[in-house]
């Protein structure tokens, strides 16, 4: 528990910066300077610190990137983290190319759900966000997702003015027919490029409207989560969700915490400062060494991020070097 009574109960773990892909919001079209494989964290590392996390009550482990799975062997991640959270909710946020080969064995390995990055429905407009013409790969990757048995499938859509503000309703279409949870989400100052600015931000309740003005909504109760979630009132499948980290922060019922690919606790999206548990743990630390890092860290997490205030100061690291 943090000084503001909030309970850390989900964990983000990045288990690679590297990435196949370049959108524009996140990284430079030539990459990012990648971090030595001895830095990265193993799949036996990952597993232990999460049982720690699952100790100290965390129920809900989300594996992202960089892209996951780029990692050789993020189904024994997948197997690792399982067998110390057999409870655990266990899902990867991923831009889908790779879920063609990798859907199945990621079930079988006790993986619950995925939640895919699509920002566009029209084929050359995805492939100038992304950088790369993957768009049939990444709906061949849904499919092989959905034979895989994961469900209910999230898609990720990051709103941005000029560029794909257009397509909302296409998106809620999208989650009408196949029954998919669309989130919308704002653009936030993370991207590596720093081309973020106000005037690029869909604010969340713009794009509500829009899907509210076709087909109304209902607000849908749920456990707590950063996306305000809403279901069709005319009972339709499917769901949107906006994730409204700019215009009206979540911070204050915020139950996340971090860690990066390279083992660095972080209590915040932006915080500036981390906590590191890879050079303790590979030291030699104890489990309970490693539970006091922790509970120190999470104690000294801050109110929330200053986005638009005058002293919002912009992490050091982008999007993909935390993990989204
Ligand atoms: N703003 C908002 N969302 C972002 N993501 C990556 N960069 C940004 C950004 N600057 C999203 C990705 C992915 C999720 C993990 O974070 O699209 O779906
Ligand atoms: Fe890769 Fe995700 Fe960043 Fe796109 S948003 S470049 S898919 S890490």
């Amino acid at each position: 528990m943090d000084s503001f009574g909030r309970v850390v109960r989900d964990l983000r773990v990045s288990v690679t910066d590297r990435c196949n892909l370049r959108c524009t919001y996140c990284m430079p079209k030539e990459g990012l300077p990648w971090l030595p494989r001895e830095e990265v964290l193993t799949a036996e590392e990952i597993g232990r610190l999460v049982r720690i996390f699952v100790g100290l009550g965390v129920e809900e482990v989300k594996l992202t990137g960089g892209e996951p799975t780029l990692r050789p062997d993020l189904v024994d991640i997948v197997r690792a983290v399982r067998e110390v959270g057999p409870h655990l909710d266990l899902s990867i946020t991923t831009n889908g190319i790779l879920l063609p080969s990798l859907a199945g064995p990621l079930r079988k390995a006790g993986l619950d759900r995925v939640t895919v990055s699509l920002d566009s429905l029209v084929g050359s407009k995805y492939a100038s966000v992304v950088r790369r013409r993957v768009f049939q790969r990444v709906l061949e990757g849904l499919r092989a997702a959905e034979e895989a048995g994961f469900w209910p499938i999230k898609l990720n859509c990051v709103l941005i003015r000029g560029v794909n503000e257009d397509e909302v309703l296409s998106f809620a279409e999208l989650a009408r027919a196949t029954g998919y949870e669309v989130r919308f989400i704002e653009y936030m100052p993370l991207d590596a490029e720093r081309a973020w600015e106000w005037g690029k931000v869909v604010p969340w309740h713009e794009a509500y409207a829009a899907v509210a003005a076709r087909f109304p909504l209902i607000y849908s109760d749920g456990r707590p989560q950063p996306a305000k979630v809403y279901r069709f009132a005319d009972g339709s499948p499917g769901a949107v969700g906006f994730i409204s980290s700019v215009t009206d922060p979540f911070c204050s019922s915020c139950n996340r915490v971090r860690l990066t690919a390279d083992g660095q606790l972080r209590t915040c999206l932006f915080a500036l400062e981390e906590t590191d548990l890879k050079g303790p743990l590979r030291a030699g630390a104890s489990d309970e060494e490693l539970e006091g890092l922790i509970r120190a860290a999470v104690a000294r997490k801050w109110a929330g991020h200053r986005i638009g205030k005058p002293d919002f100061l912009r992490p050091h690291r982008s999007m993909s070097q935390i993990g989204g």
